[in-house]
């Protein structure tokens, strides 16, 4: 089923360049750039965005961190591609995560693990309205 997912690259995976080798790992997969935007995440869209996680004792740190300079934000298209992202992006901890996926390949931290990407249909829609306007969002034709 042809699905949208919302991913976002956090504030060190900007600061660290990394923003043009984490892309191409989606684009080269086969999955479809439909919206992209560098934002300051504020600490309101922060708490909304990680709201399910505050009265987890990391979560101050979380949004510290997130608020701390600016993320890439995007919406991604493609066959079942919210379960397809997560393999991409690999497990929650970076020293779990298999090499090959992002956070295996670039991240050591669980507080710094560089990407997030949408657990389920209903979280990756709540999450591309919070972050995208519709006249973000683009439809178009892709090529192989
Ligand atoms: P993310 O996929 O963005 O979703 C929730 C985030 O909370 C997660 O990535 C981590 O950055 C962070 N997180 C989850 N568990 C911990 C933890 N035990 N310590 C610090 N940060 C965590």
């Amino acid at each position: 089923m042809i699905e949208k997912s919302f991913v976002m690259m956090k504030p060190d995976a900007v600061s660290r360049r990394l923003i043009g080798k984490i892309m191409s790992r989606f684009e080269e997969k086969g999955l479809q750039l439909i919206a992209v935007k560098l934002l300051q995440v504020d600490e309101e869209l922060a708490s909304q965005h990680y709201g399910e996680h505050k009265d987890k004792p990391f979560f101050s740190g979380l949004v510290d961190y997130i608020t701390s300079s600016p993320s890439l934000a995007m919406v991604i298209k493609g066959d079942d591609c919210i379960s397809v992202i997560r393999k991409i992006v690999g497990a929650t901890n970076p020293k779990e995560a298999d090499l090959g996926t992002i956070r295996g390949d670039f991240a050591m931290d669980t507080g710094r693990n560089i990407i997030h990407a949408s657990d389920s249909p209903s979280s990756a829609e709540r999450e591309i309205n919070l972050f995208f306007n519709s006249n973000e969002i683009f439809d178009y034709e892709i090529s192989d």
